[in-house]
Parts: C-alpha cells; structure tokens; sequence
C-alpha cells in the first residue's frame, strides 16, 4: 500500500518527491486520463489525510473552453463549475500560475464549497503548452500551504501525465 511505503517522519519536499515517482509508475501506461486523475487523487490524500480537507481536478470544459468543470476528487461536495477568472480556481486557469491563499475568506470572489475549508493553493495542469486542468486542494487550517507544496504538486502534476 502506498501509505505503508511511505515515510512520515521525511520532511515534505521530500515526500512529494517519493509520491510523484509513485504516482508516475503505477499510472504508467493508463490512456484514460479520468483514471489518471483519480489515481493521483487518491494517491495525495492518503499520503498526506487530513491535511487535505478537499482535494480535486477541475478540467478545462473542451466544450466551453473558458469553464472548469468538476473531475475527480476526495472530500465535501464540490461545485461543479466554475468560469475562469471566478473564484480562486478560474484565477488560476485565467493567470495559468499556482496560487496558494492562506485565508480565503480574504480572497476576493473565492468560492467557499464548504465553510470549514480556511486555506487553498491551486495548481495548473498542463499538457504540452495546453492548459487542462486545474488541480484544488483545501484545508481547515490558514496557511495549510507553502512553496514546497507549490513545488511538489506541480510535479506530480507532471508525472501524473508521463508514460
Ligand atoms: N474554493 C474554490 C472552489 C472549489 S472548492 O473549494 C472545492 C475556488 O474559490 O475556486
């Protein structure tokens, strides 16, 4: 199990290291992009719990090219869409740079899913120089996110899509 290879006391730069070399390997191969995304879901909420209160992809709409769309994630309901420039996702799909917000009741516009969750970053899922997806992960503390978490999704963002 992956909870089971995984070393909690390594600090955690370099425990999303260890998780994108995984997250490349068992998905390797796979041509259903759904089932790539879930994976890594599953795959960052066991490895890191409770951390992550709420954690998913919203994917670029190929039928409306400026809305995300709700793809697979872990936790509360989720809206289902969200247009870029809206909330902290679609600022994120607008500027294609991660944005990592330590107290959303502060971030104009944020869209709160669920009132427990007090801190956000959100990651841009790029496929060649294609934006197409966004990856959200929230959490019940403020400033749950830092640089090192900015650093270690965007590279499994990245390997969740090789091989
Ligand atoms: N808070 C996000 C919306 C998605 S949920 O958190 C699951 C936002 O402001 O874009």
């Amino acid at each position: 199990m992956a909870e089971q290879r995984m070393d909690y006391s390594a600090d955690k730069a370099t425990r999303y290291a260890e998780l994108a070399v995984e997250v490349a390997s068992v998905v390797a191969g796979e041509t259903s992009r759904t089932a790539r995304y879930a994976t890594t879901i599953s795959l960052l909420v066991s490895a890191f719990g409770e951390r992550f209160f709420w954690c998913g992809f919203y994917e670029v709409d190929p039928l409306k090219p400026s809305e995300l769309v709700v793809g697979p994630y872990q936790g509360t309901l989720g809206c289902l869409r969200i247009a870029f420039g809206k909330g902290v996702c679609g600022a994120c799909a607008a500027s294609r740079k991660t944005i990592i917000v330590p107290d959303v009741h502060k971030f104009p516009g944020h869209i709160a899913c669920d009132s427990r969750s007090n801190s956000e970053i959100v990651v841009p899922v790029f496929d060649g120089e294609k934006l197409i997806a966004v990856l959200d992960v929230d959490s019940t503390k403020f400033a749950a996110f830092d640089d090192a978490d900015a650093k270690g999704l965007e590279a499994i963002c990245r390997a969740m899509l090789k091989g």
